[in-house]
């Protein structure tokens, strides 16, 4: 019998687990077979798989990770990795394969589907660095994340009278920092996607120092300055003190929230409407929070934009 495999990809999210429980009590519900690929294209290779059935996801809506474990394939961007994927698809009988993960991942699968596999993709990465949709599993818990996290430097930089700098993931993309920074009242907020202002963040600090605020939080995307260094300069600019926290991997872990998990079993159930018939290449996503499904290629095509309204409305809060 034919069966549908799902995996997950990339850096895991908070609500990949709901995205499977949910994707394999459709199947259930729809009498199909489901085989969970462990560790993600990695599991390809070994030919890594389980039967999935109701017991299996049991209890796991609410725990970060995933119970299929993931990974970073260097093969999969190869074109003879291609080819020994989809062989070893072909060996498990996999009809349809359900990729849960990021960009990378889905180029993968993207990929796959040009060698004959059918696909279909559910957005998961802390980041939300994928265009066409609006809300990527994970994104919500990694800001409440860094909300609690905001939280408590706030209190010891208020103790001290210091400034804080707190360097969030994202990669390319500013999202987290964005959103975290309106909605933690950050002072300061330095993303890939607008040009750093050293004078204004120091000019912040001082106007907040005059107005006798013991506080001042500066949210930074990862990779796009050193903290550490910014930290020094912005201690002598300023004479504030001035110390930095890198937030890492606990962004990637944790409870998901209700949105996480509401909007991944949304997807996850979704995903099964799709395996039937004929080959697919659909990447699945909230628009506008309208459960939708895109070509594929097409979906990934679309570029990221940099949601300016809510750059200007922090900058305007912010002040
Ligand atoms: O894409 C999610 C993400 O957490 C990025 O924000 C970060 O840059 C990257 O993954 C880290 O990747 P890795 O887990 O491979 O170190």
């Amino acid at each position: 019998m034919m069966a549908i495999g799902v995996l997950t990809s990339g850096g895991d999210a908070p609500g990949m687990n709901a995205a499977i429980r949910a994707l394999v009590r459709s199947a259930v519900y729809e009498n199909k077979e489901v085989l969970g690929i462990r560790n993600g294209y990695t599991g390809i290779f070994n030919e890594d798989a389980m039967n999935m059935d109701l017991s299996s996801v049991a209890d796991i809506i609410h725990k970060g990770g995933t119970i299929l474990g993931t990974s970073r394939s260097e093969k999969m961007r190869t074109e003879e990795g291609l080819i020994e994927a989809k062989k070893h698809l072909d060996a498990m009988n996999i009809e349809h394969l359900v990729v849960i993960g990021g960009d990378g991942s889905m180029h993968g699968a993207l990929a796959l589907s040009k060698l004959g596999q059918s696909v279909i993709t559910i957005p998961a990465t802390i980041d939300n660095d994928l265009g066409y949709q609006h809300g990527s599993i994970g994104f919500y818990t990694a800001i409440e994340t860094i909300l609690d996290a905001i939280g408590k430097i706030r209190d010891t930089s208020s103790a001290h009278k210091r400034a804080n700098i707190v360097e969030v993931m994202g990669r390319h993309c500013g999202d987290l920092a964005l959103y975290a920074g309106i909605a933690g009242g950050a002072e300061s907020v330095i993303l890939p996607e607008v040009d750093f202002d050293f004078d204004g963040v120091k000019k912040k600090m001082l106007a907040g120092k005059l107005r006798g605020k013991r506080h001042h939080i500066i949210l930074l995307t990862e990779d796009k300055l050193s903290a550490y260094a910014l930290a020094k300069d912005l201690e002598e600019a300023t004479g504030i003190e001035t110390r930095v926290t890198v937030l890492g991997y606990v962004q990637r872990g944790g409870i998901p929230t209700g949105a996480d998990r509401i909007n991944a079993s949304r997807l996850g159930a979704e995903a099964i409407t799709y395996c039937r018939g004929d080959k697919k290449s659909l990447a699945l996503g909230l628009i506008h929070g309208e459960l939708q499904a895109m070509d594929l290629e097409e979906a990934l095509a679309v570029e990221k934009t940099f949601d300016r309204d809510m750059y200007h409305l922090l900058d305007k809060i912010s002040i």
